[in-house]
């Protein structure tokens, strides 16, 4: 019987670091090669693998997938689709069968976040249901650090690092400026409905006093009367006021502050724009100048900035993977486990599957300062060493990083067209 061939695929959003897991997974996977066979990729992650669709890493060059581990974006293409129930849509479930059985397909291998957990999970069900032992593992991944069990995910670490020193160095740009001219900056920051990379920010304060003066978390009710006073305390006090405000802030009703009215395939609202929302409150009611600045993608891949922990828990998460592959698991996902937080240690453990799938993991309330406005002591211990190290991309004569691209070859196709 010939070794089984693994599948990767990249899921939902893509992360500053989701690379370095690929990296993990191919560079593993070759060290294992009396078990595995190829790492075949899935082309925009599960539509292409639906699609049949599928890109041989071994048609890659060596020093390529090594680049993988210092280069942003999804190298493979990664997508948002949900795979509906097996009794909504058992063609689909059939047809990713046919594929796995046309390339001698083993184990499949999900990156991705609590969606893509889901669909990992129900994919794993598959190989029992419909005949066809195919071991899924999830990989996990989302800047949002929303996945529940896990310490942390990998691409949060990044994010976070890139939010913590952004701010720091538009508060020193505004701070400079405020005696005579903007007043506000606010940066607005991903998260969905978690607060964890707006917490991040707060990470930038060094001492008492410093920016930001003010984070707006999805897990507080926005209140705004308490962030106006707060805006201007802190202009009267310091000269300027920061704020970090999160996509996924709420009003009283529960309405996000900022929704642009556009749902994904996972039935989930498009955020993006309450920093120009809340910037307009301040200057209608506190009549100061702002600046705001959203850092949507900029955040997301920004791997000029990374966290050198990232990096490595981004890489070991994808080796991990394929070690519990080649224990002859399914159905489960590696973690990252803290050990102490000073100084800071992790392993690799791991989780089922199913207690994982569509499952958010807020801030704690400990982590959130009383006002409902700022990070405790305890959310420093637990984000500062996710941000430690750095990890700089190489770069080029021509002052730019040598990211790399993947050629893409696809395996030639068995199976007819699939409509998707
Ligand atoms: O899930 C990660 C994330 O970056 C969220 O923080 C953000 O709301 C969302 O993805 C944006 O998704 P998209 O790029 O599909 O609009």
């Amino acid at each position: 019987m010939a070794r089984k061939n693994v599948l990767y695929a990249q899921s939902g959003g893509v992360t500053p670091v989701i690379n370095a897991t690929a990296c993990g997974v191919i560079e593993a996977a070759r060290e294992h090669k009396e078990q595995f066979g190829k790492v075949y990729a899935g082309r925009d992650g599960i539509i292409g693998v639906l699609r049949e669709e599928l890109i041989d890493t071994s048609k890659e060059r060596k020093a390529d997938i090594a680049g993988l581990r210092h280069t942003p974006g999804g190298a493979f293409g990664s997508c948002r689709y949900k795979l509906r129930g097996m009794e909504e849509n058992q063609r689909e479930y059939e047809r990713l069968i046919e594929v796995f059985k046309a390339h001698n397909i083993g184990v499949f291998l999900y990156n991705g976040g609590g969606d893509s957990s889901d669909t990992a999970y129900k994919v794993s069900q598959i190989g029992q249901k419909m005949g066809f032992p195919v071991q899924c593992i999830g990989v996990p991944k989302t800047i949002d650090n929303d996945l529940p069990i896990t310490d942390n995910c990998p691409g949060f670490g990044s994010v976070a690092k890139y939010v913590a020193v952004s701010i720091m160095e538009a508060s020193l740009d505004v701070e400079s400026m405020a005696s005579s001219s903007t007043k506000v900056f606010i940066l607005e920051v991903m998260g969905r409905h978690a607060g964890w990379i707006a917490a991040a920010g707060g990470l930038a304060q060094q001492e008492q006093g410093d920016p930001p003066h003010v984070i707006l978390f999805p897990e507080v009710t926005f209140d705004e009367a308490a962030f106006l006073a707060k805006v201007d305390r802190a202009v009267k006090k310091h000269g300027y006021c920061s704020v970090v405000v999160s996509e996924g802030v709420r009003d009283a009703s529960g309405k996000f502050l900022a929704d642009a009215g556009v749902r994904d395939a996972f039935g989930h609202a498009q955020l993006g724009g309450v920093a120009p929302v809340v910037a307009g409150l301040v200057k209608a009611k506190l009549g100061y100048k702002y600046h705001w600045a959203v850092s949507d993608y900029l955040q997301r891949s920004a791997r000029h900035v990374a966290s050198q922990t990232d990096v490595d828990q981004a890489y070991a998460m994808g080796a991990a993977a394929i070690k519990l592959a080649a224990e002859g698991k399914s159905g489960v996902m590696p973690i990252i486990e803290r050990v102490s937080d000073q100084p800071y240690r992790w392993r690799a453990g791991e989780a089922q599957l199913s207690r994982m799938a569509n499952k958010e993991k807020m801030m704690p309330k400990k982590f959130i300062s009383k006002d409902g406005m700022g990070i405790t002591a305890a959310a420093r211990r637990y984000l500062a060493p996710l941000i430690q190290g750095e990890a700089y991309p190489p770069y080029g004569k021509n002052g730019l990083p040598n990211y790399v691209r993947m050629r893409k070859v696809l395996l030639d196709k068995k199976l007819p067209p699939f409509e998707v």
